[in-house]
């Protein structure tokens, strides 16, 4: 049996471990072989390839990014695109696929699949936003890097008595956010599900400096103040249609600023959350997802995504996956709001 693999949408720590996961445990105890596809679904649509044997896995366990690629392209935003795919597998010998991406990534495998196309999906994305798995691998090195990155900049706000914003991703979901602010003790944090009133963080920001603390305000790029239009960086759009968003850190300083006198300044971390080497939690989902998925090849399991539920590896339907988002819950954000202020 030939199966394919490809990595699409943004990418993350973890998805080199999945690669060399499926690989090493594929050629030896199924006898398969595999082959890379290019850039996300742009390799089966353009038939672009790459070998993916033991010899290229190697090494593979703490490298960030894929050396897969990955692309934001949808083939059924492209005429013609989902049959040209099917032309494209069939010439190639390729019987299986395995799709490794996020909600855009893994939608579009659940549509092939419903069409008759032999897929199985694994979950990945920094932001934790995957219904169907308790996390996604990924999110615990995008916590880790916010998480220091406001450690540090405690420090550096109390010696100049500065409000300091940490914007994080997250588009639709706060997870980053939530879980990098409860462990860097930030005073305020916001988060794309619950809309925040700006006069309410002026306040809690009042209040840290009157503890003789500077405050540091963690926001998801998706945050948006109540009555107000998302803040966005560009009104361009990817093939999936979303915009690309930014700008939340530095509309919070200016109104900051302006409302409390007080200085303020935004640090986005963008893409150093998804660069750079796995945690090692990280490298044991990815590699376990990687496991469990070339195992749902053998068995025919079709449509279905690997999961983690509780420590165990479980897989679910990628219609119930990718139908709507796990986004964060209000009695969970209300938890961390002890703290704020
Ligand atoms: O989908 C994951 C994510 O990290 C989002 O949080 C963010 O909005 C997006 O990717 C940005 O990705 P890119 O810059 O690659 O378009």
């Amino acid at each position: 049996m030939r199966v394919g693999v490809l990595t699409g949408g943004g990418d993350c720590p973890g998805l080199n471990a999945v690669l060399r996961a499926i690989v090493r445990k594929g050629v030896p105890e199924y006898g398969y072989s595999f082959l890379g596809f290019r850039d996300g679904w742009r390799g089966p649509l353009e038939a672009l390839t790459k070998p993916l044997d033991i010899p290229a896995v190697r090494g593979l366990l703490p490298r960030g990014g894929t050396i897969l690629g990955s692309s934001r392209t949808n083939p059924f935003a492209v005429e013609g695109g989902v049959e040209q795919i099917r032309r494209n597998l069939q010439d190639l010998g390729v019987d299986a696929l395995i799709a490794i991406g996020g909600e855009d990534t893994l939608g579009v495998a659940a549509q092939l699949h419903e069409m008759g196309v032999h897929v199985v999906g694994v979950p990945k994305t920094i932001d934790n936003d995957l219904a169907g798995t308790d996390y996604t691998f990924g999110f615990d090195t995008a916590v880790n890097i916010a998480t220091e990155a406001i450690d540090r900049l405690h420090t550096t706000a109390e010696s100049h008595h500065r409000a300091l914003i940490v914007e994080v991703m997250g588009r639709h979901a706060g997870w980053i956010a939530l879980h990098s602010g409860l462990a860097g003790g930030a005073s305020v944090i916001l988060i794309p599900e619950v809309p925040f009133d700006v006069e309410q963080v002026c306040a809690w920001v009042e209040s840290r400096f009157r503890l003789d603390y500077a405050p540091i305000i963690v926001v998801s790029e998706g945050a948006q103040p109540k009555d107000g239009d998302a803040v966005l960086q560009s009104g361009e759009k990817d093939a999936f249609g979303h915009v690309r968003l930014g700008g939340i850190g530095d509309y919070l300083a200016r109104e900051i600023e302006r409302r409390t006198g007080k200085e303020a300044r935004t640090t986005v971390l963008g893409h150093v959350q998804r660069g750079g080497t796995p945690t090692a939690r990280d490298r044991w989902l990815a590699t376990r997802f990687g496991l469990h998925a070339v195992a749902a090849v053998h068995e025919g399991q079709w449509g279905q995504m690997t999961a983690l539920r509780g420590t165990d590896i479980t897989l679910v339907p990628l219609s119930e996956a990718t139908k709507e988002l796990k986004v964060v819950d209000p009695g969970l954000y209300a938890e961390a709001q002890v703290f704020f202020g």
